[in-house]
């Protein structure tokens, strides 16, 4: 079976910098695993999420060497729309993934620009509102909401693209305990639906929903042991 994420001796320098930000980096995810990745700040946690989810090289530029698999396609063959509906990305600040006055309009934009019938985007419109718990939100604007329910808007408008795969890049730092607690709820439930996870993380209460958790250190990956991995 072809592993949903599969990272191969992956290094990465961005352009007109000296430092190597990742070195000889190995990942392999199995579907419906959760891996954590914890690591101090400026360790290179979110230039590996940009290259898991294709932002490099198709976004940020520099020296790539190594490949990032998904479904056993390279990033860097595939085009960024084409990622988008095979992987989802949520970041740190629910704010600066939110562009629409209304939440509605916000989860219909990725099925939209796929071109979908109107039919298609109102089924996995209310889809996904009802997996996220957000159906009362549903005609609300997104800026009027708590932190944790902006991130779950921001989540629901990566799944309606349906994506197997999620990344989620230090999602529940701004978030209150009870908004930690709906996202962590939140990927539990992805993965029984058979969803791929990686999750950059490094409070202990919410690493204990991860299956495995690496470190990242120096831009080189490490087991929980300290071993190369
Ligand atoms: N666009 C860029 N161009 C050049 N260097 C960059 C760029 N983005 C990040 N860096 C550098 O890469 C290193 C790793 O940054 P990155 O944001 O990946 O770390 P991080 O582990 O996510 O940190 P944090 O925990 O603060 O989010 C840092 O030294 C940073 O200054
Ligand atoms: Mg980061």
């Amino acid at each position: 079976m072809t592993l949903p994420i599969m990272v191969k001796d992956l290094s990465f320098r961005y352009q007109g910098s000296k430092k190597e930000i990742l070195t000889g980096i190995n990942i392999t995810v199995n579907q419906g695993e959760i891996l954590a990745i914890v690591g101090l700040s400026g360790s290179g946690k979110s230039t590996l999420c940009y290259c898991i989810s294709g932002i490099i090289p198709h976004i940020y530029q520099g020296e790539l060497s190594g490949e990032v698999l998904l479904k056993g396609s390279s990033t860097r063959s595939l085009s960024l729309p084409r990622i988008a509906t095979q992987l989802g990305i949520v970041f740190q600040n629910p704010e600066t993934q939110l562009f629409f006055p209304i939440v509605e309009d916000e989860i219909a934009f990725g099925p939209e620009n796929l071109c979908l019938a109107r039919e298609e985007i109102g089924q996995r419109l209310a889809q996904v509102l009802e997996l996220t718990g957000m159906e009362r939100q549903r005609y609300s604007n997104p800026q009027l909401l708590s932190g944790g329910q902006k991130q779950l808007i921001a989540l629901s408008s990566v799944l309606s693209l349906q994506p197997d795969i999620l990344v989620f890049d230090e999602v529940m730092a701004q978030l209150d305990p009870a908004g930690k607690e709906l996202i962590k709820n939140m990927i539990l439930n992805l993965k029984e639906q058979g969803k791929t996870v990686i999750m950059i993380d490094h409070d202990c209460d919410n690493l204990v929903i991860a299956d495995k958790v690496k470190i990242l250190k120096q831009g080189r990956l490490l087991d929980f042991d300290g071993t190369f991995s």
